[in-house]
């Protein structure tokens, strides 16, 4: 069955690979940054969980999800997708907002129970007066063990209004990008084995109460008294491959316009700026974590100069060495 399937799989990648080349494209109205189309909500996705806590607007391409006292709430894409550039607008609630969660990830956890594999955006709330954080992080076949996050400021005020934050994944990398600069790029090396990604995947949208660890280590939690949170979604781009549910096999690239195959010069220059200023945590740099550099990592001196002075403990004690206390704790990995 296993064997078969990857056998499969390794079939369906070929077929993907040659199919997903750039075709010219008809007249679409609505297009996002990439002139990629944007779909409505209905045509993209489906009411995942806290029913009247989200709301589709009235123009059917705009949702607002939230989360009260009663629930959070969440929207799932209609279908699977086994690489592709997947993307959506969104604007974060304002104000208190310690231990709220929004996140815009990939996943198929309900489908591959144990090793399941999971790309993800998600938004760290925060205490009034101090800004929301993002973490982008990976799981590939059930690595679960392996923590790969980053986090990273944003530069402006995500909750004044809509950003774009997108997903690009392709059988060699993965990149997410805030309003078409990429933040982060992931290569798949020999020595991550299953760790990167490579089963299909449906986008999720959720917002949901993690007093536990979003804030400070959970120091800050969710408070109701101004609740509603509410989030908005819009300019919903699902551009990638389809797989059939039931024959995980059959992939059809329904669309294969132009999606980004890679990163530029002048946008990786933008992404070392970026990183340079907004980057606040990074996992190859943990070495309360990870004793030894993870294989995949590069490691960059100026980089972990700069990380060790935003959070000398985090990054600044030798690999190997062990502290057993820290008053700055609720500073470094908060899950
Ligand atoms: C993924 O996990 C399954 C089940 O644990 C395992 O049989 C398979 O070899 C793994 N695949 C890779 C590429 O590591």
């Amino acid at each position: 069955m296993d064997y078969n399937f990857h056998v499969m799989f390794v079939v369906s990648l070929l077929v993907l690979v040659s199919s997903f080349s750039v075709r010219s494209h008809g007249v679409v109205s609505s297009k996002n940054n990439n002139h990629l189309p944007i779909l409505s909500f209905d045509e993209g996705y489906s009411h995942l969980f806290g029913d009247t806590n989200l709301i589709v607007l009235r123009d059917g391409k705009s949702v607002h999800l939230s989360l009260d006292e009663r629930s959070g709430s969440g929207f799932v894409s209609q279908d699977l997708y086994l690489h592709g550039y997947f993307s959506a607008s969104i604007k974060l609630p304002a104000d208190y907002t310690a231990g709220v969660v929004v996140a815009f990830y990939m996943s198929n956890g309900d489908i591959f129970e144990k090793n399941h594999d999971e790309v993800d955006f998600e938004f760290l709330g925060n205490i009034r007066g101090k800004e929301w954080r993002i973490q982008t992080n990976i799981y590939g076949n059930g690595s679960t063990n392996v923590g790969r996050e980053e986090r990273y400021g944003l530069g402006f005020d995500p909750t004044d209004d809509f950003h774009e934050y997108s997903i690009l994944w392709t059988q060699s990398h993965i990149i997410f990008y805030v309003d078409d600069v990429p933040i982060r790029e992931i290569k798949r090396t020999e020595s991550m084995g299953g760790d990167f990604p490579s089963k299909p995947m449906t986008l999720y949208a959720t917002i949901w109460d993690a007093s536990e660890w979003a804030t400070n280590g959970g120091k800050y939690k969710v408070n109701y008294k101004y609740a509603p949170y509410i989030a908005q979604f819009s300019n919903f781009v699902l551009h990638g491959c389809m797989v059939d549910p039931i024959e995980l096999t059959s992939v059809t690239c329904e669309n294969p316009k132009s999606i980004p195959t890679g990163i530029t010069p002048s946008q990786r220059a933008k992404m070392d700026s970026f990183r340079k200023k907004h980057m606040q945590y990074s996992y190859c740099y943990d070495k309360r974590r990870y004793k030894t550099l993870p294989s995949e990592c590069v490691y960059n001196p100026k980089e972990a100069e700069r990380l060790k002075k935003f959070d000398p403990v985090t990054f600044g004690s030798g690999r190997g060495r062990h502290h057993a206390k820290s008053h700055r704790r609720s500073h470094a990995v908060s899950i």
